[in-house]
């Protein structure tokens, strides 16, 4: 299967992250749209325009699927781009949310949503997690992590000033749901801030755990084909993925 990753910038690529340790495509096309990163302080409308523009720009590919890595773009413009797209189009939210089901045993586990903020305003994680019977959701729009990750910023005084200052006054949670592709990048501090006992949700972990359960991939691609796009900079993207993706072991 030949498949396409979209995301508003750099952040898609911890989804190809788990794309890849998992070897379920032999083709992998990914665009980021970095000249307008940053999409979670975007309203619907705007969101849903450049949805579509990438689904037109997805069709030159003869793609089989569309993976949709960015939460922003999930929560705002799934139906949309279903019905210009010539080949199946998943978001990472619902899968997100069947993997926090998955991780939890019971329905008043206190559920930690950090996205952008239009991802947060959709509501589209309370609506997922809500069909499924949760009932304690806290869910915090914590942008700043995603020019901290964009610098490559993922630990230290700056990372740790900005969890204090969204985070104190919050319950610990038992699982925090990355609801923004930026966010597994900094889990590591996440993990040591919230202790051992909250399981973290990582967007691109969960999308490969959906996709097994609604398609059957016979074989493994070891070695799968791939092409970068970015809308600005495609080198800079290049690099960054080169530098992330060949890495053995993630920290993310
Ligand atoms: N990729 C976006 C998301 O997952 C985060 C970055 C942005 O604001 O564009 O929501």
């Amino acid at each position: 299967m030949k498949v396409g990753v979209y995301d508003s910038g750099i952040g898609g690529l911890t989804v190809v992250k788990s794309l890849l340790e998992h070897r379920l495509f032999e083709e992998i096309i990914y665009y980021g749209d970095t000249a307008r990163v940053p999409y979670g302080i975007k309203d619907k409308n705007t969101i849903i325009r450049y949805a579509l523009e990438t689904v037109e720009f997805f069709k030159n590919f003869e793609l089989d699927l569309i993976i949709v890595a960015c939460n922003t773009v999930s929560a705002y413009a799934l139906s949309e781009m279903r019905e210009i797209s010539k080949c199946p189009v998943y978001g990472v939210v619902k899968a997100g949310v069947m993997a926090t089901a998955n991780a939890l045993q019971n329905k008043e586990a206190n559920i930690l949503v950090l996205a952008t903020k239009a991802t947060i305003n959709s509501k589209a994680y309370n609506d997922e997690l809500e069909s499924l019977k949760f009932t304690n959701i806290q869910t915090k729009a914590t942008g700043l992590f995603v020019p901290l990750v964009e610098e490559e910023i993922f630990d230290g005084a700056i990372v740790d000033a900005s969890f204090e200052h969204y985070f104190k006054s919050l319950h610990t949670p038992d699982a925090v749901i990355l609801g923004c592709t930026h966010f597994p990048l900094i889990s590591p501090a996440l993990q040591k801030y919230f202790g051992e006992n909250t399981k973290l949700i990582h967007s691109g972990d969960a999308i490969v755990e959906y996709l097994e359960k609604v398609f059957t991939f016979d074989k493994k691609f070891r070695n799968p084909k791939m092409k970068f796009f970015a809308s600005e900079n495609p080198d800079a993207l290049k690099a960054i993925a080169k530098k992330w993706l060949t890495k053995r072991n993630r920290s993310f």
